[in-house]
């Protein structure tokens, strides 16, 4: 360590971790004209190469890109309480063990960043936690999972599958061998805990996210999309409900005109509503090795700048309830007279009342298809238990609309 260098010790170097050793020495010259010091990389540890304590000691930045909770968590804890800030990617990490980094970060005095963890290269972390700062954020929306929303913009654009499009995924690289972590929602449930303490000043653990993944999309569900002139996605959502907050993720229709519909692709994106701003949205590449690695070293910059890391927060979040959704209502029926009369009669005992229809025969059976308006999800499922009941309804299910209209 000199007073004109910074080094950098690198705990892995898979897909991002190269990309970003790369990166700095690319970078070397502008970063050392920006912060006075040279950025160089002074040891490296995968699960075969490097001593984890020897970079620890001699390292003036610590970046974390191995993924992974316990030995991620011990490292970076152990770099944080000796006084070296730390940089990671690990978005599993901080949504589990948000306060007791922080603690280590304030018992060192120094800073731990994430901004690569949520949303890929989108700079939302810094948006939240500093541009935001003196706004009051009153909810936000994310597209924070590239590889369903790639999955989702090909079914939607080519009216595929749901097992062909995540075929073609995986053949891009864009889904992993194994996909449950991005299409169960719990990458994205790890990025709207993170979002959530950012934007409301709670601590909000992976655990008190609601989530639900895309795996029971059908092309049918495409094409009455179409019909009905919304967009399918996987949505992160939080917002303060009552005195408390909701996080939740889950498949949602959207307006064609909302800030989100047209995000396809790979690509991630996220909308953030305050009385103040009105909505800011901000997309870019949601994930892939050089893009990441773009953002840790934007973050690495800033740690040698000495700037203020992300503010955390001292309490935990109230988890409320008492959320409200309109949904799309999709039925198999008899194909009988007064079908839609009943499901009609068993939505009105809840108080829910219809927006659109659309019913098609099918021989035997009929497919009726029902958006409705926005009500109390508690009353929605009672609905739908009601519904299920019914002996002319032969299989139901339900997709929530996100009912706002943006110009
Ligand atoms: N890939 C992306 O596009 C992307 C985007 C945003 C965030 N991230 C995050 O960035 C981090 C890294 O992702 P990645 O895609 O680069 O992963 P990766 O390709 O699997 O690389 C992981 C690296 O960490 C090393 N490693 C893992 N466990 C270790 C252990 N217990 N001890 C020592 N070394 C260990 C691996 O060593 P070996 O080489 O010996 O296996 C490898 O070098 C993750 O937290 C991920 O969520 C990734």
């Amino acid at each position: 360590m000199s007073a004109d260098t910074c080094t950098i010790g690198l705990l892995g170097h898979g897909t991002v971790g190269s990309a970003f050793a790369d990166l700095v020495a690319a970078r070397a010259d502008d970063i050392t004209r920006i912060t006075g010091r040279r950025p160089q990389i002074g040891g490296i540890l995968t699960r075969s190469l490097g001593d984890a304590d020897a970079i620890l000691a001699g390292s003036d930045i610590v970046v974390e890109l191995m993924g992974g909770v316990e030995t991620a968590r011990d490292l970076v804890l152990r770099a944080l309480r000796s006084g070296t800030p730390v940089v990671t990617a690990n978005k599993q990490l901080v949504s589990r063990h948000g306060p007791e980094l922080a603690q280590a970060a304030r018992e060192g005095g120094v800073a731990l960043r994430y901004e690569a963890a949520v949303a890929g290269i989108v700079p939302v972390v810094r948006v939240l936690g500093e541009s935001l700062a003196g706004a009051q954020v009153d909810r936000v929306h994310g597209i924070v999972n590239g590889t369903t929303n790639f999955i989702l913009s090909q079914m939607a654009a080519t009216g595929a599958t749901y097992a062909d499009a995540l075929r073609e995924a995986q053949e891009l690289g864009y889904a992993e061998a194994d996909p449950t972590e991005d299409v169960s929602g719990a990458d994205a449930a790890a990025k709207m805990a993170i979002l959530a303490r950012l934007a409301f000043g709670h601590w909000v653990h992976l655990d008190d996210v609601v989530f639900e993944g895309i795996e029971h999309v059908t092309a049918d569900d495409m094409a009455y999309a179409r019909q009905f002139d919304l967009a399918l996605k996987l949505v992160g959502t939080a917002e303060r409900v009552g005195d408390g907050l909701s996080v939740r993720v889950h498949p949602a229709f959207l307006p064609v005109g909302h800030p989100l519909a047209s995000v396809d692709g790979p690509f991630n994106a996220v909308t953030i509503e305050s009385a103040a701003i009105t909505e800011i949205t901000l997309s870019g590449p949601g994930a892939g090795g050089p893009q990441t690695a773009s953002a840790v070293l934007g973050d690495v910059v800033s740690a040698m700048i000495g700037a203020p890391g992300p503010p955390e927060p001292h309490a935990p979040a109230v988890i409320g309830s008492g959320v409200a959704s309109a949904f799309y209502v999709h039925l198999e029926v008899a194909d009988r007279p007064g079908v839609l009369a009943q499901v009609a009669e068993r939505l009105g005992l809840q108080g829910i009342s219809v927006k659109s229809v659309i019913q098609d025969g099918l021989g035997e059976t009929a497919r009726l298809v029902i958006v409705t308006h926005t009500v109390s999800e508690q009353d929605f499922a009672a609905a739908l238990d009601l519904i299920r009941a019914l002996d002319v309804v032969r299989a139901v299910r339900a997709i929530r609309v996100i009912d706002e209209h943006f110009s």
